[in-house]
């Protein structure tokens, strides 16, 4: 990489389709040698969005020059993820189709736009290559890095994927002078997360540098970022198809966020939010069970409130637990959770028992606060 000094770069070691995930301040700037220098194809098919592209237009116009890439905007959000979208994506492959060219996708936004590019680079032709350039924060620390990829159907969500890997993730820092307070604490609640299920040291720095992370102060971000990044390639590295329940700790709080999500028809919080509210759910629980003390409990409280991150909600219990029973990980009438033992140490418990899961449901159930809203 041309950026060397300032560039940290954390490799995925797989079977198959091993990669590199480059962090570095500024990569985007040269993103086209970068690319140029992995030889994923010849002609670029550029996925992004009207919330990248009108701030960034200069910087994409001069790396992603017409002949060699093709770029389309799509929208902004989870409605990318749709059939819609999806074809769109195609059918510009198709156009695109000819003897000499070996196409690529370049995946230029937030997770929507990895998801729907790195879906479609794995089912076109049976696979083509494709590099993620997350722009969110959540993006950066999470969604870009995994093969994790799915689009929606109009009732389900992630109902289509695959795990396809990327050739590499390239991830610049500097997107997120652009993104807005609400989008960064999207990614402040799975910052935590990581800090909860692997890393202690980080849990702590988020503590003590909240004020500089929520102000943008660029180091600790990087740092936030490659201590992230680092956890999810490891984790990956060792079950990357989840056939181990190794990568089932990445879902720590997301049962009862998805739950609570489901419950509200995803309208009146966002998924940070949700995951904020499951963590705290799934700490809680952990602790009515006897598996931690209260200590991490309020840790996990404490942290998420400096971040302004909601940890109290009031919602239907009928309904979220309904959303519970009908979720994947139910199973045999005993839930499947991701248990708090200690701040960095997790696991996964088959045998969670409805009655549990209501009585906790107990704890959340107080007026919404959200202090940055
Ligand atoms: N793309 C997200 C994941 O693989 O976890």
């Amino acid at each position: 990489m041309n950026a060397k000094l300032t560039t940290k770069t954390i490799p995925v070691k797989l079977k198959e389709n091993s990669h590199y995930i480059h962090i570095g301040k500024g990569l985007f700037k040269t993103i086209a040698s970068h690319i140029a220098k992995l030889n994923p194809g010849n002609f670029g098919i550029v996925i992004t969005s009207p919330n990248i592209y009108a701030p960034y237009r200069k910087l994409i116009l001069k790396n992603f020059k017409p002949g060699k890439y093709k770029i389309i905007q799509v929208v902004d959000g989870e409605a990318a993820k749709s059939k819609k979208w999806l074809f769109e994506v195609v059918e510009e492959l198709i156009r695109a189709n000819s003897w000499k060219r070996r196409p690529f996708i370049v995946c230029l936004g937030g997770g929507t736009i990895g998801d729907l590019g790195g879906f479609v680079a794995g089912i076109y032709k049976r696979g083509i290559p494709y590099i993620q350039i997350p722009t969110t924060f959540l993006a950066q620390i999470d969604s870009s890095i995994g093969g994790k990829t799915a689009i929606d159907s109009p009732r389900v969500k992630n109902i289509l994927g695959v795990i396809y890997q990327p050739k590499a993730v390239f991830i610049d820092p500097d997107f997120l002078k652009t993104l807005p307070l609400s989008h960064f604490k999207e990614g402040l609640a799975e910052a935590v997360k990581y800090g909860v299920i692997k890393d202690p040291q980080l849990f702590n720095f988020l503590k003590t540098h909240h004020k500089k992370i929520l102000q943008g102060d660029p180091s600790c971000i990087l740092r936030v970022i490659t201590a992230c990044v680092a956890i999810k390639a490891k984790i990956v590295e060792q079950d990357e198809k989840e056939t181990k329940s190794l990568r089932t700790i990445l879902n720590f709080g997301h049962t009862f966020a998805h739950a609570l999500e489901g419950s509200l028809k995803y309208r009146k919080i966002s998924h940070g939010q949700a995951v904020a509210l499951g963590m705290v759910y799934a700490a809680n629980l952990s602790f009515n069970l006897g598996f931690c003390s209260q200590q991490p409990v309020s840790q996990i409280k404490e942290i998420l409130e400096l971040f302004g991150l909601p940890t109290t909600i009031r919602f239907n219990q009928l309904k979220a637990y309904q959303s519970l029973v009908y979720d994947k990980k139910f199973l045999t009438g005993r839930l499947r959770m991701v248990i708090l033992e200690k701040i960095g140490k997790v696991r996964v418990s088959e045998a969670i028992s409805p009655s549990e899961i209501k009585k906790t449901f107990k704890v959340l159930n107080r007026p919404f606060i959200d202090k940055y809203r």
